[in-house]
């Protein structure tokens, strides 16, 4: 059995899945990475202590292989990184009800599947843990012309039970916190212009992977925070700018 502690991260084949896989490894923890199709991934490096798993977050039946590699390999769950999301514009009268449930099926019902995993195993090791959701700003403040509607019913509902989960849990040390991005420069954004990416916040400024991945880590590793929701938005939840 492994001393050091282990986390889960979903999503995380590319953009900040990748980076949080890479900075966890760095920083001496064991990685258990998911996505659908990791294992095709070459960005990163195959290392003993790093476990990749394929599967869509949205089938309860991910959530428990990959729990059961981490306990196989690695002898414990200590933190989850909710990370896999799915995020796609258009006019709320477009969005279909496949739509819906794409966003629900990946934002939302992997959000339980791992969550559930990951708090159950933590109860037995009655050693407290961490839960972080990667969510978006843009829940609490919408830009004209971002047309986000129904990604942000997923990721407002997710800001929502990070505060339920870190009370019903928080007597058991299990601690529950979300990052709120603005604009990240992942492949997420491929096709949008830089130009366009800047005007989205106050800073005029995109935020780097890495940004994230430090949000994450630290709620990951502190001890006395827990219900909360940490912007990394260069301000753009502030309001109008
Ligand atoms: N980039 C931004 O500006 C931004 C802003 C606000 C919030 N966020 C949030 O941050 C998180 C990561 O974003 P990102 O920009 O890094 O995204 P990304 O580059 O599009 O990567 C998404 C990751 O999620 C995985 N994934 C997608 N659907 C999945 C599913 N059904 N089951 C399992 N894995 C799945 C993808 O891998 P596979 O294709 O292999 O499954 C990939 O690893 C998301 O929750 C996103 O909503 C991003």
């Amino acid at each position: 059995m492994s001393v050091h502690k282990t986390v889960v991260i979903t999503g995380a084949s590319q953009g900040i899945g990748a980076g949080l896989v890479k900075t966890f490894l760095d920083k001496g923890w064991n990685v258990v990475g998911t996505s659908r199709r990791i294992s095709e991934t070459t960005s990163l490096d195959r290392a003993g202590r790093l476990e990749l798993v394929d599967g869509d977050v949205s089938d309860p039946d991910t959530a428990e292989r990959v729990s059961q590699i981490a306990l196989e390999q690695f002898g414990s769950i200590d933190a989850l990184v909710n990370n896999a999301g799915v995020f796609f514009t258009k006019p709320f009268l477009d969005y279909t009800i496949d739509d819906f449930r794409r966003l629900s099926a990946t934002n939302i019902e992997g959000f339980v599947h791992f969550t559930k995993h990951a708090i159950r195993q933590m109860l037995r090791q009655k050693s407290g843990g961490s839960v972080v959701t990667i969510t978006s700003s843009l829940t609490d403040h919408p830009i004209a012309g971002v047309m986000a509607s129904l990604p942000m019913i997923t990721k407002g509902g997710l800001n929502a039970i990070t505060k339920s989960l870190a009370l019903e849990f928080a007597s058991d040390n299990i601690r529950v916190n979300a990052v709120s991005p603005g604009v990240v420069d992942t492949p997420l954004h491929a096709t949008n212009s830089k130009d366009y990416l800047r005007s989205l916040s106050p800073m005029g400024t995109i935020t780097a992977v890495q940004e994230i991945v430090d949000g994450v880590v630290y709620l990951t590793e502190s001890s006395n925070i827990t219900g909360e929701v940490l912007h990394v938005d260069n301000g753009a939840h502030l309001g109008k700018w």
